[in-house]
Formats: C-alpha cells, sequence, structure tokens
C-alpha cells in the first residue's frame, strides 16, 4: 500500500483539565521516617485558584508552560513523570503534547507542580481511553508526589500517610481567602529539613498536635473559629528561611485577618477573612502595605482535577 492509500485515523480531540492549588488548614509534622519522608495530621482544602492542562494528540511526549517562569519544561516536570507513569501501566505509548497554563504560585506552598501531575493523569487518561480505574489513578497518584493525590480529589480532605493518604471531612460553608505570594518560592525539601533542624536543636515550638480544633470548625461551618485554629508546623522553618514572612504575617493581623498561616512549606501566607467583599478591601488594604510581591484572592473547596467541556474554553 502506497503511503498516500493509508487509511488515516481520526485524531482524538485535545482534552484540557482544570485543577486547583491547595491549602493546608492544619499541618501536623511528625518526626523524619527512615525513607526521609515525615508522617502529617493534615486538612487539606483545594482553592479556587486554577492551572490549566492540555493535552493533545502528538507524537512523541512533549511539554510547552505558560503563564510562568522557573517551571521546567523537560523530564523534571511532574506532569510529564505522570504522562509517562500512566502510559506504562496503560501499556501505551505516551504519545501527547502537554500545555501547562500556569495559574497557581510556583514553588509557593500550594502544591502547583502536584496539581499538574493530577491533571495530566486525568487529561491522558481520556486522551488515550486507557480506561483505568480511579483507583489506578489515585495509587499512580501518589506515586508521583506527597500532593498529588489530594489535588485529584479536591474539597476538604484529612491527609495522613506522608500526606497522600486521604479521607473527607464533613463540613459546610464557603471560605474567603487573600494569598500574599512572594517574589522567589522556597524549596519543599529544604523547609523540611530546616524544621528537622530546629526539632534537633530544641528550638522548635510546640507542634500543632491532633486536627479536631479545625474539623470542628469546618463542621459548624464558622470561619472565626476556623481562623483561630489554623496550625502549620512548618511555618516556623519557613520564617527562619524567609524572615519577611514574619512582617506579611503581621501585616495580615493588623489589617483584622480572621486567621493567618503560612501555607505549606511557603512562602505563600494564606488570610482567612469574613466574606468575599471583605476579601476585596483587604487585599486592596495588604497591597498598599507593600510586604509582598503579589496578592490573590480565592475561596475554598472547589472540586479537583476536572476535565473542561469543549465549549467552555
Ligand atoms: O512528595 P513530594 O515530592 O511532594 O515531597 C517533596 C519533599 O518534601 C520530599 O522530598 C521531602 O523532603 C519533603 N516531604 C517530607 N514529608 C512529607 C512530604 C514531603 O519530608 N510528608
Amino acid at each position: 500500500m502506497s503511503r498516500d492509500a493509508r487509511i488515516r485515523l481520526p485524531q482524538p480531540a485535545p482534552v484540557t483539565v482544570r485543577v486547583p492549588a491547595k491549602v493546608n488548614l492544619h499541618l501536623g509534622v511528625g518526626p523524619r521516617r527512615l525513607d526521609g519522608y515525615h508522617d502529617l495530621a493534615t486538612v487539606f482544602q483545594a482553592v479556587s485558584l486554577y492551572d490549566e492542562v492540555t493535552a493533545s494528540p502528538a507524537d512523541e511526549l512533549s511539554v510547552e508552560v505558560a503563564g510562568a517562569d522557573g517551571v521546567p519544561a523537560d523530564e523534571n516536570n511532574l506532569a510529564v513523570r505522570a504522562a509517562r507513569a500512566l502510559a506504562h501501566t496503560a501499556g501505551v505509548e505516551p504519545a501527547v503534547h502537554l500545555r501547562l497554563s500556569k495559574g497557581i504560585p510556583v514553588a509557593g506552598g500550594m502544591a502547583g507542580g502536584s496539581a499538574d501531575a493530577a491533571a495530566a493523569l486525568v487529561a491522558c487518561d481520556a486522551l488515550w481511553g486507557t480506561g483505568l480505574e480511579r483507583s489506578n489513578l489515585s495509587a499512580l497518584a501518589a506515586a508521583l508526589g506527597s500532593d498529588v493525590p489530594f489535588a485529584l480529589h479536591g474539597g476538604t480532605a484529612l491527609g495522613s500517610g506522608r500526606g497522600e493518604l486521604l479521607s473527607p471531612v464533613l463540613g459546610q460553608g464557603q471560605y474567603h481567602w487573600v494569598f500574599a505570594l512572594a517574589r522567589v518560592g522556597l524549596s519543599t525539601t529544604l523547609v523540611y529539613e530546616e524544621l528537622d533542624r530546629q526539632r534537633h536543636q530544641g528550638e522548635a515550638v510546640a507542634p500543632a498536635g491532633p486536627p479536631d480544633p479545625v474539623l470542628g470548625a469546618l463542621r459548624a461551618g464558622d470561619p472565626v473559629a476556623l481562623g483561630r485554629v489554623l496550625a502549620n508546623d512548618l511555618q516556623p522553618a519557613a520564617v527562619r528561611l524567609r524572615p519577611q514572612l514574619r512582617h506579611v504575617l503581621a501585616a495580615g493581623q493588623e489589617l483584622g485577618a480572621l486567621g493567618a498561616v503560612v501555607s505549606g512549606s511557603g512562602p505563600t501566607v494564606a488570610f482567612l477573612v469574613r466574606s468575599a467583599a471583605v476579601s476585596i478591601s483587604f487585599a486592596s488594604a495588604l497591597a498598599g502595605l507593600g510586604v509582598c510581591r503579589t496578592i490573590r484572592r480565592a475561596s475554598g473547596p472547589v472540586a479537583g482535577a476536572r476535565i473542561l467541556p469543549p465549549d467552555s474554553r
């Protein structure tokens, strides 16, 4: 058969997945384990800052990144690793072009890289029609990184193990957040190492303990109570590595936030406020103080990684 006479199968349409950032309402960190990770007792909330990942048919695996600097567009990108892992498990060729459109701060403690990995799993799964169960995707997600399963899951969830074991949290209400972003990110690994050092040298503050107060506030749907009990064992380590965060946290408290906490390993700082209307005035007052690079508003909980209908873009 001549080349021109070969039958061309129709190409599947590109698939776009929208995936949210996360904030930890409670992040209790246990001692370092033998594998180098730390056992966590954490409460995640997915918030309305999003990345979009589009998977398009291609002859081989490639990636492009839009909307942010400092994201690797190569094999170090977690979305690329996710596509390869999925292809391997499903027994298909990793033939896809991934386009990451970034809205989640990079290296900000809001799990942007993990979000892209989760979105790549969902997008490639649909593009390739692998027919894998959701539980297969969750297992792949957990192998890719501690925060990847939550980015698939979304909502509000209790995380244990190294953060990858999730159970849903019964809660009510919508919570309004203002996020203060830093110019330069922080390495998660270095923040955990700094916490280990502080604990080793007896410098660490008392641990956050169990997340029960946060779970109680969520059950009651009470943002005032939630603001009082936000807790993060990584916060002193992040502040030690980035002393400017002290000023950011103090500025938010001065402006009347219900609560202020470093998000995950930082350096993003999350401020809980009473309403969407308050978030607007709070954000502009915070901008006026000039303590951070950029300010973003969001609310949560929101759904995890979801395919966008083709006509919604
Ligand atoms: O799982 P992930 O690749 O996102 O973790 C990045 C780094 O954060 C790990 O290499 C480890 O140093 C640290 N980490 C940890 N304990 C956890 C999660 C992450 O020590 N539960």
